[in-house]
């Protein structure tokens, strides 16, 4: 059975980001704006999609789209590939290409969802961030206004207070807050801030009243509403437990784990295992 929700061919971009999610595309900017620090040296977006929030990473030195779908990555080089601060990689989250604490920032936004193996995902996620680094990392609310609502009037049978996940469709799961903070908690993270975003996802809100203005409603609640985490989007500042600092090349070898791959033509290699990477059209293949 497959253990990615893969996009290959998906038309994600035009179908949700067009005018329809208007909305959430604005808060969600808002909340990362909050809890990412401005400027650093690398910053890498998990399960980027095609670029959407990446207009977020101006003061970055380097900037890397990582995705699991070679589809996405290209809607993103369209977008991105004309600045040269950016890099494309196509690989798997539980797999992730990169040397144990190089990264500054990691963000992960409307991916958390589609992941089986949360615990898995969440201690990779931290191997590859330093020690003072920053992750801003999004996941859904099963324990939301509108689920207790539906739950309490019996429109819904699944109660959004039982804490594992809810898997509503395959791959695609809601997760109840006291089990997320447990997870992080347990697989190297230190939470430091939390934020409740999308107070106005609802369809009655958005016909009546511009996306503009709901944003900077749900901007003004996102912090009181991280205490009662009553929204479907949660957004996560975290930092790593562990105390790891290593400079020096960013990838690593996906397969084997070996700390160093040396350069060659267009393909990256293991001098260990002999796994080789290939570059092809400006896209970084690790999968
Ligand atoms: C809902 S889209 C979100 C895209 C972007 N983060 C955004 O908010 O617009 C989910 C993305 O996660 C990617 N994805 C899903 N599972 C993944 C995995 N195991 N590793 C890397 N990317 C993954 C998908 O290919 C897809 O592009």
């Amino acid at each position: 059975m497959a253990h990615v929700c893969d996009y290959e061919g998906s038309n994600y971009q035009r179908v949700f980001w067009t005018t329809e999610r208007r909305y959430e595309d604005l808060a969600e900017h808002r909340a990362v704006r909050k809890l990412l620090p401005p400027t650093g040296d690398l910053l890498v977006e998990i399960g980027a999609g095609f670029g959407r929030l990446a207009d977020l990473y101006d003061n970055y030195r380097q900037v890397i789209l990582l995705d699991y779908a070679e589809s996405m990555l290209q809607q993103a080089q369209k977008r991105w590939g004309h600045d040269p601060r950016f890099r494309f990689v196509q690989a798997d989250v539980y797999r992730l290409p990169f040397r144990t604490g190089r990264l500054d920032s990691l963000v992960m936004v409307r991916v958390m969802h589609h992941l089986k193996d949360v615990p898995t995902a969440l201690a990779e996620l931290s191997r590859v961030l330093r020690s003072d680094g920053c992750a801003v990392l999004e996941y859904a609310n099963k324990r939301n206004l509108k689920s207790i609502g539906r739950f309490l009037t019996h429109h819904q049978t699944w109660s959004p207070f039982e804490e594992p996940p809810y898997e509503f469709v395959p791959l695609n799961f809601d997760f109840h807050p006291r089990w997320m903070q447990r997870q992080l908690q347990e697989n190297g993270w230190q939470i430091q801030r939390q934020l409740a975003v999308s107070h106005f996802r609802w369809s009655l809100f958005k016909r009546l009243f511009p996306a503009e203005w709901l944003a900077w409603a749900d901007d003004k609640a996102q912090g009181i509403g991280g205490a009662w985490k009553l929204t479907p989007s949660l957004f996560v500042q975290a930092k790593p437990t562990h105390s790891v600092y290593e400079g020096g090349t960013i990838f690593r070898c996906p397969a084997c784990g070996y700390e160093t791959l040396s350069a060659g033509e267009g393909a990256l290699r293991c001098p260990r295992c002999g796994a080789v990477w290939p570059i092809v059209d400006g896209i970084y293949h690790f999968r």
